[in-house]
């Protein structure tokens, strides 16, 4: 039976772009786009852009791009902005992130340099190994709150744009748990005007954005927008929220490689992740608190797939540790190393090793622009609050309380694509067709 289709306002005018962090993943994802626009290059890895989706039984033979199935903004109509506590524009900072070609940049120099980072909310206790000039001063946090939505305001009416989507790209915060002030919107925001230790710059993004009623997207593994106060908002004011900490790398591979071994019943005992990474992210993540922010999100994920508590012999005594060195030589080409003990009939070990020479702001890319396409389907399909379907593009996905997330990737994919499905008023795909037996 198929479910009733859901009215989604139509992708007309301009989608905003509004991204706190102008650095490595951000540059790539803005020059990408503007390489692809002008037929340039290809946007590889992104669902939105290349992937289609199955529709009906599968003798019908349906299988449209998802971009022609849901009503996306087109990648002409997105125009970005963003803040950073330097004051190198786009062109600048994607030089120095060294990720892309020189001459692909120079060849979308002019829309780069017209990205220039408006003035950033900053508290260096919260990242400490950068600093820089192009910071906000304000009386307090609820100041610094203002200030951010009228800079959306007026980005908003300088560059005519019909709706906003923000996405955190900016650095690690180190490690912070939720405290009395983010339990609720009322203490959130007196806290704000106590200028309270507790609230981290990214949630004062966040609050600016969910006021505006812009939906917020969290790419970093910091609590940011994961709060009460903050979900509390989103829902009251109907906007979509999403998280966190992108799903590149290393854990891209764990997430692909444990629903196999669990899918087959073979044991785990041991999981040994180590890391060289040269870029700016590498540099912060080599503060302790900053790590130890990353190494939850990293962590959690092979406990939810394998289940230990389901399957105790297969998992429980599975050693699990994550390492991230920061080596410059590397830049942003990050290797990955996982040495990986399984077991299997009696008892009997393999090892596994892989060593994944990869890009990780490359990686990143695809996912930023699909969230940003995907975070303004949801909005004007009039969902609010966190949308697990989502959870695909992140390394701890957000949900309502109470629930565990869903890891698994090939579980996430489905998840979003009936989602899409679902929308659009087709039948759902449980994969339990009929069969034929001789
Ligand atoms: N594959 C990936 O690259 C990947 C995967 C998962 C998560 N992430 C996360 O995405 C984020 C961005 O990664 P990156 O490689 O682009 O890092 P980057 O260091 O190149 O860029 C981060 C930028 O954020 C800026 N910044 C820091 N605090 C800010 C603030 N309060 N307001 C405005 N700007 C601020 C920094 O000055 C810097 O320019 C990091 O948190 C990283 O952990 C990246």
């Amino acid at each position: 039976m198929s479910a009733s289709r859901t009215t989604v306002a139509p992708a007309e005018g301009k989608l905003g772009i509004l991204i706190p962090g102008i650095g490595a993943v951000a540059t790539t994802f803005v020059a990408g786009v503007e390489l692809v626009k002008r037929g340039m290059g290809q946007p590889v890895g992104s669902l939105t852009q290349m992937a289609t989706i199955r529709l009906g039984k599968r003798t019908e033979n349906r299988s449209p791009y998802i971009r022609d199935f849901v009503p996306l903004a087109g990648l002409n109509d997105l125009v970005f902005g963003g803040w950073d506590i330097y004051e190198d524009n786009a062109y600048q900072a994607a030089t120095n992130a060294r990720v892309l070609e020189q001459h692909q940049l120079d060849a979308v120099r002019e829309p780069l340099q017209a990205l220039r980072p408006m003035k950033a909310v900053f508290e260096q206790q919260y990242v400490k190994r950068i600093n820089g000039p192009n910071v906000k001063k304000g009386a307090n946090k609820r100041e610094l709150a203002e200030m951010l939505m009228d800079d959306i305001k007026s980005f908003k009416e300088k560059n005519g744009c019909a709706r906003l989507a923000m996405i955190w790209c900016g650095s690690t915060e180190v490690h912070r748990k939720a405290t009395a002030v983010h339990q609720s919107l009322a203490a959130l925001e007196d806290g704000l005007a106590k200028s309270d230790v507790d609230i981290a710059p990214s949630q004062i993004y966040a609050y600016a954005a969910l006021k505006s009623g812009v939906p917020f997207a969290n790419g970093a593994p910091n609590l940011t927008n994961d709060i009460p106060a903050l979900l509390d908002l989103a829902r009251e004011r109907h906007v979509p929220v999403c998280g966190k900490d992108f799903k590149t790398g290393q854990t891209f591979m764990k997430t692909l490689l444990a629903p196999g071994f669990k899918a087959r019943m073979l044991g785990v005992s041991g999981w040994f992740s180590t890391n060289i990474l040269g870029n700016r992210d590498g540099e912060v993540l080599e503060d302790p608190d900053s790590f130890k922010t990353k190494e939850e999100t990293k962590l959690s994920v092979l406990d939810q797939i394998l289940q230990p508590q389901l399957y105790p012999h297969l998992y429980k005594d599975l050693y699990h540790s994550v390492k991230i060195n920061y080596y410059p030589p590397r830049g942003d080409a990050k290797e990955g190393w996982d040495n990986i003990d399984i077991f299997g009939w009696l008892n009997y070990p393999m090892q596994i090793k892989i060593d994944f020479l990869c890009r990780d702001s490359i990686l990143a890319a695809p996912i930023v622009l699909d969230l940003v396409l995907f975070l303004d389907l949801a909005a004007r399909a009039g969902q609010r609050g966190i949308q697990e379907w989502l959870s695909f593009y992140f390394k701890g996905p957000m949900t309502a309380p109470g629930l565990y997330p869903e890891h698994d990737i090939f579980i996430q994919l489905m998840k979003l694509k009936n989602r899409l499905r679902h929308m659009m008023g087709e039948e759902l795909i449980t994969h339990l067709g009929l069969e034929y037996y001789d």
